[in-house]
């Protein structure tokens, strides 16, 4: 434990150095920092077959873009690790991924949300493993405890595209894969909300190599053994992202320094209605600007989710299926049985997830 924290405070250090200038690098429950650039648009499409987004930006390396797939992030050597995010935040709602991840042992494709005061709800796919998928999430960057972490078998990851959805309220917390809930959180059960995710957060997507050899033992066993860079080059794609911004807004403030949504100002609030037709992935030059913006071209999955919410106050959204104790669920294209993740995931994933940009930065650093 002591060594996996240690790794995790490592990780949180150099991602404040890395991060240097940008709101990241100050943690609202330690002090006041500057506001969030919030997504303006209720309903927003970003398609990388288009090519690259101005609302986006790579904080590592670069990816590649074409027609079909959409986004690539590959790596072909050690120390390799492309990795972009939303220079935006939202502030609940639903985001889907629409993601074929990596092969390759000890190879991690990721799509997570993060706050500034490290708050985070996470995919993370092992390339050595395409039917499962491990979903995670922290509070306020918690990394005291290792149970947070839960596996859901799913449809080859691999081979084809599929939808990873988040439908994120202050109620719960709902993982879908092609619209099928794997995974239920409600705030209740994240230490009476304590650890439950509820402060803006961005969109960050990439791939990192967990099997390093530079890697601490345990990173490298949880992420399924060591990488053999001469089986690469490994590249997940990421064709599209869509988003419900339940509070979309101009900026978002932390009101004080408990780090709870009830804290949260939301400034400018903006007017769904306005939101354009356009999905192409370059209409807007700055942050905060009205986004392109598509709600005929939402995105999710019949069913589970509700119409863009476009009031301020009004978290509209659905929490979708409420039951994490089922053994399974299966549709058609997918079987969502859901396993707890047993003992031998705890520390690493954990840690690894938590400080997912931190191990990023941390092969950075290293070259
Ligand atoms: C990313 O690509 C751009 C344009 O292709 C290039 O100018 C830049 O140097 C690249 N950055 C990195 C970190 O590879
Ligand atoms: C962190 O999480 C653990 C386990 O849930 C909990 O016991 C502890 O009180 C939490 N710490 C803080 C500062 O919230
Ligand atoms: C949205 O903006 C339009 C045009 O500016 C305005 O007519 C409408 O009343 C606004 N709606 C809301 C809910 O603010
Ligand atoms: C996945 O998302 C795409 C793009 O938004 C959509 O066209 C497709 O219907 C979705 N598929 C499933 C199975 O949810
Ligand atoms: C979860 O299900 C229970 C029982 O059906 C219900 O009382 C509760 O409101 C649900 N919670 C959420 C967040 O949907």
């Amino acid at each position: 434990m002591r060594s996996v924290q240690t790794l995790a405070a490592v990780g949180a250090s150099l991602v404040s150095m890395a991060a240097g200038q940008t709101s990241t690098s100050c943690n609202p429950t330690e002090k006041t920092c500057p506001s969030d650039a919030g997504l303006t648009a209720s309903s927003y499409t970003v398609d990388f077959r288009e090519g690259a987004s101005s609302d986006w930006s790579m904080t590592y390396q670069n990816a590649t873009y074409d027609a079909t797939n959409g986004a690539a992030f590959t790596i072909t050597a050690s120390g390799d690790a492309p990795t972009m995010q939303s220079d935006f935040y939202v502030f609940f709602g639903e985001v889907t991924v629409r993601m074929k991840t990596s092969a390759g042992t000890g190879i991690v494709s990721t799509a997570i949300l993060e706050s500034d005061d490290l708050d985070e709800v996470d995919w993370e796919f092992l390339g050595g493993t395409a039917t499962n998928v491990q979903t995670n999430y922290f509070g306020k960057g918690n990394t005291t405890t290792y149970d947070r972490e839960q596996d859901a078998a799913i449809a080859d990851s691999q081979s084809d595209f599929h939808n990873y959805t988040l439908i994120w309220t202050e109620a719960s917390c709902t993982w879908l894969v092609d619209g099928v809930s794997v995974r239920v959180l409600n705030y209740a059960d994240a230490l009476d909300g304590q650890n439950y995710p509820q402060t803006p957060m961005r969109v960050k997507l990439g791939i990192w190599a967990g099997g390093d050899s530079t890697e601490p033992e345990g990173t490298i066993e949880w992420a399924g053994g060591e990488t053999d860079y001469s089986q690469g080059p490994f590249t997940a794609y990421i064709q599209s992202v869509s988003i419900v911004n339940y509070n979309p807004a101009e900026s978002y403030t932390y009101g004080d320094l408990t780090g709870s949504y009830e804290s949260i100002e939301i400034n400018g609030a903006s007017n769904s209605s306005a939101s354009s037709a356009s999905s192409a992935s370059t209409t807007t030059a700055t942050t905060g600007s009205a986004a392109s913006a598509s709600k005929t071209g939402a995105i999710f999955v019949s069913g589970t989710a509700s119409a863009a919410g476009s009031s301020p106050t009004g978290y509209t959204g659905t929490t979708g299926s409420n039951s994490t104790v089922t053994g399974s669920t299966s549709s058609s294209s997918s079987t969502s049985s859901i396993v707890t993740a047993g003992a031998a995931s705890w520390g690493p994933s954990a840690v690894l997830a938590s400080g997912a940009l931190g191990a990023l930065t941390l092969v950075s650093m290293l070259l």
